[in-house]
């Protein structure tokens, strides 16, 4: 019989041994063809299936809402000021990507995690926000902004909102989250959930209405699938951070010391 020699690697997404590459199992001039999105292709080559219509365009929708928030945030400052010391594309974008984590835009992970556990174990939103700060003692993730608020509502928030409430089967965590909300920001108006958060509980609902189920969806957000949108779409921002360093021939980044508190002491003896 035959003798199937052990291989090093195994793939089950891609396949380039034939006339032309195929994306699990669908040739890429069907995808062109089709008109897959750009979400259509993630599904294939992130999650091995081809998404309904209404889960295609609210991904596309995420990787567009999240695709840049400004100047300001950690991830473009970082990609600017290396892009001004000279560095490559891709070191530029890449020390963008390494902010992206608990408190900046890595917080999808988390939110569905926590969220989705307090649930399943029924707490309610009160006890779930003790829980957290008493039990986790961690800031909740998906819920807090440095400038949105109450008053000041992030729109991309509202229409991923929108969007799931008008295309979603079932919008379960999203409800459980915006409960979550009421509790958080009568304590402080910043306290809302955030884009991360939206993100990740409409990542919940969304794979659970794709019939995937609790087991599976953990296993999905243990390996940093959630987050991985984020860090696809924010990339697309922090490369027009790059080129708009290039583009503006900018010199050397100096952070000013007077926006240093400089509290240096010498050690007794030395
Ligand atoms: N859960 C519970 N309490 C919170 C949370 C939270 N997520 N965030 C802030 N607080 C509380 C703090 O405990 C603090 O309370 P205190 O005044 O009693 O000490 C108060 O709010 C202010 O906290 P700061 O950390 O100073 O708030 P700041 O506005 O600087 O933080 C941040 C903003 C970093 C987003 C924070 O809310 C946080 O860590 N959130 C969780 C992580 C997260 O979701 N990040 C994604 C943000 S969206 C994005 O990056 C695309
Ligand atoms: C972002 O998308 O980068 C933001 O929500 C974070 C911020 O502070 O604006």
């Amino acid at each position: 019989g035959k003798v199937r020699r052990p291989t090093n690697f195994i793939c089950t997404i891609s396949d380039d041994r034939g006339e032309e590459a195929t994306y699990c199992g669908v040739p890429i001039s069907e995808v062109v063809e089709k008109g897959y999105t750009i979400a259509d292709v993630i599904g294939l080559l992130w999650f091995k299936q081809k998404f309904p219509q209404w889960a295609s365009q609210f991904l596309d929708m995420v990787i567009k809402v999240v695709a840049d928030h400004g100047p300001a945030v950690s991830g473009a400052h970082n990609t600017k000021v290396t892009a001004r010391a000279g560095k490559d594309l891709m070191s530029s974008i890449v020390t963008g990507i390494l902010t992206i984590g608990p408190r900046f835009g890595g917080a999808i992970d988390g939110a569905a995690k926590y969220f989705k556990m307090a649930k399943e174990k029924g707490m309610d939103p009160v006890e779930f926000v003790d829980y957290m700060k008493k039990v986790e003692k961690i800031p909740i993730p998906g819920i807090g902004h440095r400038i949105k608020s109450t008053k000041n509502p992030d729109k991309r928030v509202e229409l991923l909102k929108n969007f799931a409430k008008e295309n979603f089967p079932s919008t379960e965590l999203l409800d459980y989250a915006l409960e979550v909300e009421k509790v958080t920001t009568s304590k402080k108006e910043n306290l809302i959930l955030n884009v991360d958060g939206t993100i990740g509980v409409l990542l919940v609902d969304m794979f659970r209405a794709l019939g995937y189920s609790d087991e599976q969806i953990d296993e999905l957000i243990n390996a940093g699938a959630f987050n991985a949108f984020f860090v696809l779409g924010r990339t697309i921002g922090f490369i027009g951070h790059y080129l708009d360093e290039k583009r503006l021939d900018m010199p050397l980044y100096r952070h000013p010391t007077d926006d240093i508190l400089y509290d240096v002491k010498r050690p007794e003896g030395a």
